[in-house]
């Protein structure tokens, strides 16, 4: 299982947003959005082996986190406001607890904290950062886990949180890329590897 978290610094937590508006008024909702097409899009298939976490901390009852399970997901298409409708839809829901709110998409007010701490008991956890050794030079198990920023990096108390698991820290190359783009990179790295 490949699994990608992402930490939403600023997406919001209110089913209220305007699908014309996902990078304004729903806190950068869709660099969110772009990272789930990467996470899972292939040609003419999704990948089936892929478990996503979202973690919502924008206003205005954060945290909130989203979980999409490849090999269950159905009605996710490539467009960034389909895929906004259906996080609105999960956004609906009372959650306490985990709650399905369609196909393949859960919601719960779990913490980045509390998700670590799951995570990190079934899977090698790996933190993405600039100046981590390189993924070249990295060998992962069937089952890990890439931790990574939206459109900004982790705060101090995040990656203090993260770094209690003892992440892996690994860089995909010398610059700093997109979100989504890293997730493609790890795909592809990844992708070779059992090619
Ligand atoms: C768009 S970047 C965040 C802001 C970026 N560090 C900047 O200076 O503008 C999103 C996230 O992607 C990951 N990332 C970006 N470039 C990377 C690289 N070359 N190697 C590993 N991770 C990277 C990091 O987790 C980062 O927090």
């Amino acid at each position: 299982m490949r699994r990608f978290i992402v930490i939403g610094h600023r997406a919001t937590t209110s089913a209220s947003f305007k699908l014309d508006d996902l990078c304004g008024g729903a806190g950068r909702l869709d660099v969110l959005l772009r990272c789930i097409n990467s996470a899972f899009f292939l040609s003419h298939d999704i990948r089936r082996d892929v478990e996503m976490f979202l973690v919502l901390l924008g206003p205005p009852s954060s945290p909130k986190t989203l979980r999409f399970v490849g090999n269950e997901l159905k009605y996710l298409n490539p467009d960034e406001r389909s895929t906004g409708a259906l996080v609105r839809n999960a956004l609906m829901q009372k959650a306490s607890g985990e709650e399905r709110s369609s196909p393949g998409i859960y919601i719960s007010n779990r913490s980045y904290p509390e998700l670590f701490s799951n995570i990190s008991k079934e899977t090698k956890v790996v933190y993405l950062k600039e100046d981590g050794a390189d993924i070249r030079e990295v060998d992962f198990p069937d089952d890990v886990t890439f931790v990574l920023g939206d459109d900004q990096d982790l705060t101090p108390e995040e990656e203090e949180s993260l770094m209690a698991y003892l992440p892996n820290k690994v860089r995909l190359g010398p610059i700093s890329y997109h979100a989504d783009h890293c997730i493609t990179i790890v795909n592809n790295e990844l992708d070779r590897r059992i090619s």
